[in-house]
């Protein structure tokens, strides 16, 4: 590895879109944090007059949170990130996390979360209410229950469990 590459964790869309390159993925986990459909979705995946819910991490002490790591050269990181500030631009904050490689590893990762304080954020809510609006919200990029859905898809493929995004994969086929 370059000294000079740097490591990007993806808990959300990136892990099954990430469209930019990388020299290596790997499943990867975060410690301290959970993954929550908490943060509101007005120009994504809902409107400004009916927000859907994407997903941010939530810091939770005894709690870790898989996802994937990408490994971006240098030349790159740049385009990378401005793509993906842009991308984010609704609430996200870029954030250095120390990350769990499934090789072993650890390293320093960037990765986006979008905070309690910011205004998009709608926080916690009954899952059912949750399953509700993720199944009426329709947005730019599409509908918030595809994008619920292909998240877990994209889980379960990698073999990663999370069990707040599963309850509402399961309330969201009985609705
Ligand atoms: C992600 O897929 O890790 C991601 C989630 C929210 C904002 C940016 C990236």
């Amino acid at each position: 590895m370059a000294d000079s590459d740097l490591w990007l964790f993806g808990y959300g869309s990136l892990i099954w879109r990430p469209d930019f390159p990388y020299r290596q993925k790997q499943v990867a986990t975060i410690d301290g944090w959970s993954r929550r459909f908490w943060q509101g979705s007005h120009d994504h995946r809902g409107l400004p007059e009916a927000p859907g819910r994407v997903v941010t991490l939530v810091p939770t002490p005894a709690a870790t949170c898989g996802g994937v790591a990408f490994q971006i050269e240098a030349g790159h990181q740049r385009e990378i990130f401005d793509q993906l500030d842009y991308r984010e631009k609704n609430g996200y904050e870029r954030l250095e996390v120390r990350c769990e490689l499934a090789d072993g590893n650890q390293v320093n990762c960037v990765t986006y979360i979008a905070g309690d304080t910011n205004e998009a954020f709608l926080g916690e809510a009954p899952l059912a209410d949750i399953a509700r609006q993720i199944q009426g919200a329709h947005g730019p990029s599409g509908s918030n229950l595809d994008y619920l859905l292909e998240l877990a898809a994209a889980l379960r493929e990698l073999g990663i469990a999370d069990t707040h995004v599963f309850a509402l994969c399961d309330l969201v086929s009985r609705q």
